[in-house]
């Protein structure tokens, strides 16, 4: 049986957003939404999303960001499509 264990470290933080993000990669409705506005600039996406998880699950304050904007006019709307990612 595979045992979850508690996310303490930064590769912990990385196996997390690594592993959400090829999920959103094998989605048909969120690939695209991503793809779209991130293109070619991944590794800085996921650097920055190490970097805010980091700094909500460890405390690490090691994320600067301002998260609303980026989102505020993304093509997404509240729908159950959206809850069905895994
Ligand atoms: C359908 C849901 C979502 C979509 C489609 C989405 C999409 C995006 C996109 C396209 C960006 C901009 C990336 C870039 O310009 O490089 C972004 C940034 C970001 N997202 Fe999301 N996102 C979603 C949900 C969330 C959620 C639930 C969280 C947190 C709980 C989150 C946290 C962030 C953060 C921290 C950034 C970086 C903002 C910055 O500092 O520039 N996102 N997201």
């Amino acid at each position: 049986m595979h045992t979850k264990k508690d996310i303490v470290t930064f590769q912990d933080i990385q196996v997390l957003v690594n592993s959400f993000y090829d999920k959103v990669q094998k989605d048909e409705l969120l690939a695209p939404i991503f793809n779209n506005v991130i293109q070619n600039h991944w590794s800085e996406h996921l650097e920055k999303m190490y970097r805010f998880w980091e700094t909500v699950l460890l405390d690490a304050n090691t994320y600067f960001g301002a998260p609303f904007l980026p989102h505020a006019n993304l093509p997404v709307r509240c729908s159950t499509n959206i809850l069905s990612i895994g």
